[in-house]
């Protein structure tokens, strides 16, 4: 049941992403394979880092320096979604664990991020 209900948000998500896609930047065209760590990136992180990563009043932006693969790993990005992180670089305070994230969640949110940051330039 749950497996049926993640097939129709994503289904619908695949419906509604075209104009999203192309209503977030210029010319930004996301490949299939991202498409499902698009998905969830927008729905458990967009809220604080911004659609397009730049970041909001509640959280830093991924796109910079201190978020490229040689400051923070993979690795990192994994903890951040599963534990949260205790505010280091910024004064937005602590990012707490993402609720109902998990391991292989973050499997398809993390290419998706390092995707992007490479279409942004960032490195
Ligand atoms: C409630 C707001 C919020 C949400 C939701 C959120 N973050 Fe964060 N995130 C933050 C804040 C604030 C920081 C900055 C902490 C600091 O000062 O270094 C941060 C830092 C990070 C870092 C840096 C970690 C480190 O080791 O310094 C990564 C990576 C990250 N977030 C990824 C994500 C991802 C991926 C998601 C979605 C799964 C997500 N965040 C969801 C607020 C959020």
């Amino acid at each position: 049941m749950k497996n049926f209900i993640n097939f129709l948000l994503f289904g619908a998500y695949l419906f509604g992403s075209m104009g999203l896609a192309q209503s977030l930047q210029e010319e930004v065209d996301i490949p299939f394979r991202y498409a499902k760590g698009m998905f969830l990136f927008e729905k458990n992180c967009s809220s604080c880092h911004g659609l397009d990563m730049t970041g909001t009043d509640k959280g830093p932006p991924l796109l910079h320096d201190f978020y490229k693969p040689s400051h923070h790993d993979d690795a990192s990005f994994y903890r951040a979604g599963l534990q949260g992180v205790k505010a280091h670089h910024w004064q937005f305070g602590d990012m707490p664990a993402v609720e109902g994230m998990t391991a292989r969640k973050m499997k398809s949110i993390v290419p998706y991020v390092r995707y992007y940051q490479q279409l942004q330039k960032l490195y």
